[in-house]
């Protein structure tokens, strides 16, 4: 492992959602790995400081902010950082509610977020590796990718179609050379549920009798299917809490 480490130094790596929780973990492990960046998010502010964050740690970082359901800034996105040898899918929104509350807006700003902003920018990434005919695409999913739980439906929806689209694209491009790496976490403990104000759903999270896994131990995942030898493609990483 320490030697495919040491490969990674100099690649390049584009990651979304890298202003917060995971992708900003993700963002400053490949900078301990010597792995230049493009990073992405819409907090400009956040994006700076995740920025600078990792420029401090020797690497080359470009900061592109921009909403990724704006199919014109994907294209600016894909031309800015067409040449990154890894491409991290990692932004996403999660909106929790039981099903008869759930709002057919916040269905929709979930399936343009997690589904086709994702599949959008992947597409992007992926006909460029193609025409190199190397590259390494990872999708962060969830368990809700294969499990549906109280409150969080149509939220795993999303995953459940971005799993066929990891799963699709693998199909697909392992003929061109291109690795598909699906990463696959149970609860993990970012901001993401920082905005849920529905009692129940918060009396649930409440009752929970684990504690959800940190974004490093996301992130280590995401750099241990990154680093694998040529050879060698983690299909799919699933993380659970221990007692979860
Ligand atoms: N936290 C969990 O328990 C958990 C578990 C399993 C899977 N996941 C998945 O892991 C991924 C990251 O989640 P997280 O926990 O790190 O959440 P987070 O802390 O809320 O971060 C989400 C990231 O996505 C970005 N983002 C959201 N909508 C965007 C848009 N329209 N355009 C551009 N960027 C956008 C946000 O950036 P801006 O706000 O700056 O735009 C932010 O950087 C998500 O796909 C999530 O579904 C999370």
């Amino acid at each position: 492992m320490l030697e495919q480490l040491k490969k990674m130094r100099g690649k390049r790596a584009l990651i979304t959602g890298a202003s917060a929780g995971i992708g900003k973990t993700c963002a400053v492990s490949l900078a301990q790995n010597g792995v230049d960046l493009y990073l992405t998010g819409r907090n400009i502010n956040a994006l700076n400081t995740v920025t600078e964050q990792c420029r401090a740690l020797g690497v080359q970082v470009t900061a592109i902010p921009g909403d990724l359901t704006d199919r014109a800034f994907v294209r600016t996105l894909a031309n800015q950082a067409g040449d990154a040898d890894y491409f991290v899918n990692n932004a996403g929104i999660l909106t929790y509610a039981p099903l008869l509350e759930t709002t057919v807006e916040d269905c929709e700003k979930m399936f343009a977020t997690n589904v086709i902003a994702a599949y959008d920018i992947a597409r992007e990434m992926a006909q460029r590796m193609v025409q190199r005919g190397a590259g390494h695409l990872l999708f962060v999913t969830s368990m809700s990718a294969r499990n549906v739980g109280n409150h969080a439906v149509a939220y795993a929806a999303t995953k459940h179609a971005m799993t066929a689209f990891a799963k699709g694209f693998r199909l697909e491009l392992k003929a061109f050379n291109i690795k598909v790496t699906e990463v696959s976490p149970g609860m993990v403990d970012t901001d993401m549920r920082k905005d849920i104000t529905h009692p129940e759903v918060l009396k649930a999270i409440a009752s929970r009798k684990f504690s959800p896994i940190s974004a490093q131990d996301v992130a280590d995942a995401v750099v241990y299917a990154l680093a694998s030898s040529p050879g060698n493609c983690p299909d799919l990483i699933e993380i659970r809490p221990t007692q979860g």
